[in-house]
């Protein structure tokens, strides 16, 4: 597979080394391949002296995209059918667990309101909970490089499928970045089920152990659920790993590559079927 300069750019800033062969490149096609439209089994793989561990679980590219559906929790009526605004200020006032009482500020998500994409991690860190942005630390750098990869942007407004939205399954920063705790995500969670409601994401991309496993209700490891198409909500999910875990784990950035590239591929088969009725 030819790869741009620009997607060697993303991939490198990634940490994935790629072996790019010396000889004279095809001609480039009239319009940039995107990633999107990429068979999995054209991916980069992971040179064999850097590969560690299980071999990733990446699935046939005419694999059928059906899944295991986990069932949410019922929105509240307090929170059912409010519109963004009222959803902003109800987070915002929230004091349904005991990280209001720590926390500098909510911190909501960001971009597109009627995103195709919709990333979920974990919950706000220092920077986050100073800046009520997510991900704008050194993981925020990381994954702004991969969605860049895709051509996706959180700024993006103008072209539609440029377009994603970034949350966490907590508005509230845990003090000290200590773990999740079970009642809090069950207590925030309906906030971010009504985002989704929302923006109605083509794709949802999962990042990290806890927003995996309780968006998906289980604790499997994300090894073994990476590879595959879940739901949430009606909304094809696919799972991947933090960008903060990337940082000190520079082989599963390669894994991290194929998880966005069968997230472009369904949403890519969604614009397919849309446009073939
Ligand atoms: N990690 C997350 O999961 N979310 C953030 O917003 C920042 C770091």
């Amino acid at each position: 597979m030819a790869w741009s300069e620009r997607q060697l750019a993303m991939l490198r800033a990634m940490g994935v080394r790629l072996f790019v062969p010396t000889a004279p490149a095809p001609a480039p096609p009239e319009r940039p391949v995107r990633p999107a439209t990429a068979p999995a089994q054209a991916l980069p793989t992971m040179p064999a002296d850097m590969a560690q561990g299980e071999a990733p679980h990446v699935l046939p590219a005419d694999a059928p995209l059906a899944l295991p559906v986990a069932t949410p929790h019922a929105l509240p009526a307090a929170v059912a059918g409010l519109d963004w605004s009222a959803l902003r200020e109800a987070v915002a006032a929230c004091r349904a667990c005991r990280l209001c009482e720590s926390r500098k500020q909510t911190v909501f998500g960001v971009g597109h309101e009627h995103a195709r994409w919709m990333v979920i991690g974990e919950a706000p860190g220092a920077q986050e909970d100073v800046q009520g942005e997510p991900f704008v630390g050194a993981a925020g750098q990381l994954l702004d490089a991969m969605l860049r990869a895709l051509d996706l942007s959180r700024a993006a407004d103008g072209d539609p499928a440029r377009r994603v939205f970034i949350a966490n399954t907590l508005k509230c920063r845990p003090p000290g970045n200590r773990n999740p705790q079970p009642d809090e995500l069950a207590a925030c969670e309906p906030f971010l089920s009504r985002q989704i409601e929302l923006v109605q994401p083509r794709i949802i991309l999962a990042m990290g152990r806890f927003a995996v496993q309780s968006l998906l209700r289980t604790n499997e490891a994300i090894g073994r659920l990476r590879g595959r198409v879940h739901r949430y909500q009606g909304v094809p999910l696919v799972v991947t790993y933090h960008p903060a875990y990337l940082l000190r784990n520079l082989t599963d950035k390669a894994r991290a590559w194929e998880d966005l590239c069968l997230a472009a591929q369904v949403v890519e088969q969604d614009r397919t079927d849309a446009a073939a009725g």
